[in-house]
């Protein structure tokens, strides 16, 4: 009998990392995609020491399936899709993957605003349907973007990118809300800290970046989108749950706020029917953050890693909740 850990990967990985895995453990590669695949992965927690993939959801009923479980491995950043109290509480590690994809990600974000403010898939479709006949008219203008003030939602490593992008690239003045001070944000790229309902009514650029957390929630709503100026833009990088949709919906429909450019939804992918989709100047990207290859892999690289240490007894290096190896020692 093997002496391996199990391990479950239900995304698909690079072939070299697949190999690594299998050189440590034994491995069930499930398919997310597949109709049974809930079912599948129900039966498969019961023989599981790992897991690794994006986007399981992880709760307390999925746990009582999974007795031998060690670690969760999470190929993203974000983990509003882990019930961190309930993993913790039964001494499973958690592991995401920050740092990796911040540059990538900020620079996502940062072409996501431009994007929006100039009208970027607007005015190419406008071009590629033989519209362009004469000089565009007044209608089809965008915003400046240069000097103008960015706020950012959430200072986190992400949040600082695209601040930096703001302050050096573009002159913007920088201001943030976050749980706490930023010292970096603020000496670094002279951030001014201010309570949301401040940054809403002073920024031309409203740029959310939260993790989702039961504080974020429904953060923006209908109160925080009259606070914004009406000429202001909306871009949302954190996840769609932060975003009260109806009231962006309605914001957008009433001419409350100019535009808004989004790279995720309440629900994914965004129904074909939805509103948003009728909306010419909002701009809608399929939540690609982190999507470039070599982005990617590198998330995947350090998962595998995550995922490899903690089988093995080793402290993996994105431990999202350290408390279970101190309620260990
Ligand atoms: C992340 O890594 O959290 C990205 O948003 C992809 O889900």
């Amino acid at each position: 009998m093997s002496t391996k850990p199990t391990v479950i990967v239900y995304t698909k990985l690079e072939p070299f990392l697949m190999d690594e895995i299998r050189d440590n453990c034994e491995v069930i590669e499930l398919n997310s995609k597949a109709p049974d695949f809930r079912d599948q992965m129900n039966e498969a927690l019961a023989h599981a020491d790992g897991i690794i993939g994006a986007g399981l959801k992880v709760s307390h009923d999925r746990l009582e399936l999974a007795p031998k479980l060690r670690v969760i491995s999470n190929i993203t950043v974000g983990y509003d899709n882990l019930d961190i109290p309930a993993i913790t509480q039964r001494g499973i590690m958690a592991t995401n993957t920050p740092d990796v994809l911040t540059e990538t990600t900020a620079d996502l974000m940062f072409g996501l605003l431009m994007a929006t403010a100039r009208r970027l898939p607007e005015l190419d479709r406008y071009v590629k349907e033989g519209k362009w006949t004469s000089s565009i008219a007044t209608d089809l203008y965008g915003l400046d973007v240069y000097g103008k003030t960015i706020g950012i939602i959430g200072m986190g490593r992400i949040g600082q990118a695209i601040a930096r992008r703001g302050k050096f690239g573009f002159n913007m003045p920088i201001v943030y809300h976050n749980r706490s001070h930023s010292v970096d944000a603020e000496q670094e790229l002279d951030a001014c800290y201010c309570s949301l309902d401040e940054l809403l009514s002073r920024s031309d650029f409203v740029m959310l970046m939260t993790p989702l957390t039961p504080e974020t929630a429904n953060l923006m709503g209908d109160r925080e989108f009259a606070l914004m100026k009406k000429s202001a833009i909306f871009i949302n990088g954190s996840r769609g749950k932060t975003v009260d949709e109806d009231a962006l919906v309605r914001a957008l429909e009433e001419g409350v706020i100019a535009s808004a450019g989004l790279d995720v939804y309440v629900k994914e992918p965004l129904p074909q029917d939805h509103p948003l989709l009728q909306m010419n100047k909002v701009v809608t990207l399929p939540h690609i953050g982190s999507a470039t290859i070599a982005t990617r892999t590198e998330m995947q690289r350090l998962a595998v890693r995550n995922l490899l240490c903690a089988v093995q007894g080793v402290r993996p290096p994105s431990l999202i909740n350290p408390e279970v190896l101190v309620d260990k020692a």
